[in-house]
């Protein structure tokens, strides 16, 4: 055996989930238009490149901030010197200002509450770290995101409990379910520290009601216990009703000068919003003068680069340029997720409702064999190596009930977006179409399985080369 800590063997990150699975095999066999018209489509990936043309143009007509230059002159040196942990002001400041501007500026933020991190992964692990010690429990709400397990519990031995939510009442947090987790939580004698939502949510694509809030806020008051809000998805919110931060949520609420105050965190990225991932920017936000402190000396585990905030300090606080950015985004976005909808709505496939976010939540229940997750899994590999999407099984987003899946929609042109639809249609037809009776023997089913995929496989050819000489 190997001389290794625990924490390299374990698989406690995740890896092997079939959310991730799905990634390495879109890797092995992905789509092109051209090279590769037949191969797997990515939609198991939320990543928002609606909105790339905007950040370019602004580069184009900004060459100083790529070319390590202010008003002309060489800030080379300045910024390849070592940075300390707090960041620099001038984008702390711009930050904030921006995250304000996704909130109707009906909150503010101050910069020195601010802590800058390599990303929300980052600031989630780091958020951990200060609020519980390894063995103690966050509660979740499902289904969530599945790097949360990675994220939350991996490094820090931190549980996850889940709150479970479903479907009857379209996956809403109720204070039933509040209270189950908290006692499941003590039956399994782990200490409760907090709850952790996403807001909007991933995968749901829905943004956290007032009576969420409401439920929320007695809770977490009631068990002197912390709430982190991961805001990551708030510039996605295209639809009514809109996005309501928590932090207006405790103004409103004349929480400021009570403990509740100090104990919720929010979290926030440029991943999503400016579809910035690569650049590894990330916040925390805490009212807690100690949770400031020690994320700050923590985060020189991750920080960003000091050439990456001066470009964005330069961006974000280009006022004219993001407040256009954020309504253009959202109408993008809005658009893309109409096409989904009505895509998935004509193969007799339904979402749930949604208003923000670069996903949909799918029901697919109808097409199950059985109402189980091996059904799920079945399904899912059928639309992953046959129809050749790959979409997120809702079991990787702990989903308690089977059939559900998280289908994203802004990684890919319309022709792909369009493409996708065209294969999911074909597959539920072929489905309907071949569905033998039940007086078949096995091995008539078997034949009738065969004869679906191959027809299928076919299929999948047939709509891409036809997508081919339709571009030319
Ligand atoms: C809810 C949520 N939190 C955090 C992250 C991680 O984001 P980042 O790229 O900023 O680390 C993601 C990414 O998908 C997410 O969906």
């Amino acid at each position: 055996m190997k001389l290794l800590a625990r924490k390299a063997t374990c698989n406690s990150h995740g890896q092997d989930s079939s959310y991730f699975l799905g990634w390495q095999e879109y890797e092995k066999n992905p789509y092109h238009e051209y090279q590769n018209p037949t191969g797997i489509i990515q939609m198991g990936l939320a990543e928002n490149q609606l909105s790339f043309d905007l950040l370019e143009s602004w580069l184009a007509k900004n060459p100083d901030t790529t070319s390590f230059k202010r008003n002309g002159e060489s800030i080379f040196r300045e910024l390849a010197l070592f940075q300390d942990y707090h960041g620099l002001p001038a984008f702390k400041h711009a930050l904030v200002e921006f995250m304000g501007e996704l909130r109707g500026n009906r909150v503010s933020f101050d910069p020195s509450k601010l802590v800058l991190t390599a990303g929300a992964t980052s600031a989630n692990e780091t958020l951990i770290f200060c609020l519980a010690e390894p063995g103690e429990a966050f509660l979740l709400p499902t289904p969530y995101y599945p790097g949360f397990d990675r994220d939350l519990k991996w490094r820090t031995g931190v549980e996850i409990v889940p709150i479970h939510c479903n479907s009857s009442n379209g996956f809403r947090i109720t204070q039933s379910a509040l209270d189950e987790a908290y006692q499941q939580a003590q039956k399994q004698n782990l200490k409760v520290k907090g709850v952790l939502i996403t807001n909007p949510s991933n995968p749901l694509g829905t943004t956290i009601s007032r009576d969420e809030f409401d439920h929320l806020i007695n809770f977490i008051a009631s068990k002197g216990i912390h709430l982190i809000s991961d805001e990551i998805y708030s510039g996605t919110v295209f639809d009514s009703p809109g996005f309501v931060s928590v932090a207006e949520v405790l103004m409103d609420r004349n929480l400021q000068e009570t403990d509740v105050w100090e104990r919720v965190h929010i979290v926030y990225s440029l991943s999503k919003d400016l579809g910035l991932p690569g650049f590894r920017v990330g916040a925390i936000y805490s009212n807690d003068v100690t949770v400031v402190a020690a994320a700050t000396k923590m985060s020189s585990f991750g920080l960003v680069s000091s050439q990456t905030q001066y470009l964005l300090s330069a961006m974000l606080s280009d006022k004219k340029f993001s407040r256009n950015y954020i309504i253009e985004n959202q109408r993008r976005l809005k658009k893309r997720h109409g096409m989904l909808v009505s895509g998935l709505l004509n193969a007799g496939i339904r979402c749930l409702k949604s208003n923000a976010g670069l996903f949909c939540w799918v029901d697919m229940r109808h097409l199950l064999s059985s109402n189980t997750f091996e059904a799920e899994m079945e399904l899912w590999k059928k639309i992953l190596y046959e129809v050749r999407l790959n979409i997120s099984p809702g079991s990787s987003c702990h989903c308690t009930e089977p059939g559900w899946f998280r289908v994203c929609f802004a990684n890919m042109s319309e022709d792909t977006l369009n493409l996708s639809m065209q294969r999911i249609k074909a597959f539920v037809d072929s489905t309907a179409a071949t569905t033998s009776n039940d007086s078949d023997t096995p091995s008539q089913r078997q034949l009738v399985r065969n004869s679906r995929r191959g027809s299928l496989t076919k299929w999948v050819f047939r709509l891409s080369s036809y997508e081919r000489k339709a571009e030319r």
